[in-house]
């Protein structure tokens, strides 16, 4: 079946669905007060863009990440697994917001969480 065959980018709506979700993701990230504040000093609009690219590549998507290198990006902005798991938690409830089988949004999930060590870990970790 060609739907099958096509990648979680395209499942999620390609190009368009992709930035609607990186928009919605970050519009929920900056109101919890317990993430926002990492990024006051930050120019959304970049940071948008990287995000943008950065889900795209990550779901498949015939896009380049032009952004840092995660790592790089994260270090030194003490970011804990808490703030990791309050972050995953917001692309969960705005994944359950668009149509997706739970397969995929399960998927989707289980390969952000496998960037948790390029992004917590530049601090001693304290859950
Ligand atoms: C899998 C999880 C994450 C991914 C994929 C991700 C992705 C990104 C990307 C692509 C950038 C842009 C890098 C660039 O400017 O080239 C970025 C920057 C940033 N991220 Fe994340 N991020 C994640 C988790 C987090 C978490 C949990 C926090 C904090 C709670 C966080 C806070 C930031 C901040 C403060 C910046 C810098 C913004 C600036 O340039 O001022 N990120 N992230």
């Amino acid at each position: 079946m060609s739907e099958a065959a096509a990648s979680l980018y395209e499942r999620v709506g390609g190009a368009q669905g992709v930035g609607k979700l990186t928009d919605k993701f970050y519009a929920r990230v900056m109101a919890d007060p317990e993430l926002s504040h990492f990024f006051d000093q930050s120019k959304m609009d970049k940071l948008r863009l990287m995000q943008r690219e950065f889900f795209s590549a990550a779901l498949d998507g015939p896009v380049q990440y032009t952004g840092i290198p995660l790592p790089h990006a994260h270090a030194g902005r003490e970011i804990g697994s808490r703030h990791f798991a309050r972050f995953v938690e917001h692309l969960l409830d705005t994944l359950e917001d668009i149509t997706l089988s739970d397969r995929d949004v399960r998927d989707i999930i289980e390969r952000v969480k496998t960037y948790h060590d390029e992004i917590v870990g530049t601090v001693g970790d304290t859950g």
